[in-house]
Formats: structure tokens, sequence, C-alpha cells
């Protein structure tokens, strides 16, 4: 079926089955291929996107489900890549295969949209389902308290 979906701030016109998942929506038909295939069930955050600000698993979310909230990618989040967020990963150097990190990312920006000053164990909360195989997790929550005080910094 033909769908209209808005992502990062355009209109993308799909053809697609409306129980395809949202992330072989964006990585197969609209080439966005930031958000990763991790498990397909939901279990690793590997393909965390936005919809309407609100991070979801792309790999279990039909596309039919969408409908006109706003769908945002790691690719939406800066046309640089000079979101506070993305700022403060390289910053901190928290990558290293870099496989986890764009649902990271995509789960951090979604955490200090709600709170900008999180604790620790905020940050453990909002971060608990998303998997790294490199163990980059001490590096991530260094990351996000970074980044609350560039975003503060930056408003
Ligand atoms: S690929 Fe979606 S949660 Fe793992
Ligand atoms: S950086 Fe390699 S899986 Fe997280």
């Amino acid at each position: 079926m033909g769908m209209k979906l808005d992502i990062n701030g355009s209109v993308r016109e799909v053809e697609a089955s409306g129980d395809m998942p949202l992330l072989w929506v964006l990585r197969d038909l609209l080439q966005l291929s930031g958000t990763k295939y991790g498990c397909g069930m939901a279990q690793c955050g590997a393909c965390t996107v936005h919809l309407d600000g609100k991070p979801v698993r792309s790999c279990v979310t039909p596309v039919s489900s969408v409908g006109a909230r706003k769908v945002t990618t790691i690719e939406g989040l800066s046309p640089d890549g000079s979101h506070p967020v993305q700022r403060a990963w390289s910053e901190a150097d928290v990558v290293q295969c870099g496989y986890c990190q764009s649902g990271q990312i995509m789960t951090a920006v979604a955490l200090l949209e709600k709170k900008p000053d999180p604790t620790d164990s905020d940050i453990d909360a909002a971060l608990s389902g998303n998997i790294c195989r490199c163990g980059t997790y001490e590096r991530v929550r260094e990351a996000v308290r970074l980044a609350a005080k560039l975003k503060r910094g930056a408003k």
C-alpha cells in the first residue's frame, strides 16, 4: 500500500505492506541506514528511532501504525552532527564498533528532552534497554552527563 510518512521533517511516500517494520522502510526503502538491525525482537535497542519525540523500537513497529506521527532518525538530529548529544559522544569518545550507537544516541536524546538534568540512575534506567556488545556503558553515561551540560549551555 502507498503511504506518506513524516521522516526527519520531510514527507516521504513509500509503497510497503502495512505490516512491514518501520526499520525496513527506513533502511531498505528510504536508504536511511543509520538505524541498525540488531535482534529484531525489541530486545537490544539498536533500531531506536523517535515517534513524536518518544523512543520506539522500529524493528517491531509496523509501518501502518506510524500514521501522521513524526519519525526522527539519527540522520534527522542535525544536518552536520552538531546536536549536543552527538557533540558529547564525540568528546567522550564513546564509540567502539559503532553498531549500537545510533540507538544509544536516540535514547539519550529522548531522555534529555524529558529530563534535562538526569541523575545517574535516570541515565541507567533510560539506557538499560540499549545493549552494547563492546561494553561502552561507562562512556555512554559520561557522554549523557556531558550532553546535559552542553544542552543547558546551548539554550
Ligand atoms: S533490532 Fe530492534 S530492539 Fe533489537
Ligand atoms: S559500540 Fe560496539 S556494540 Fe556498542
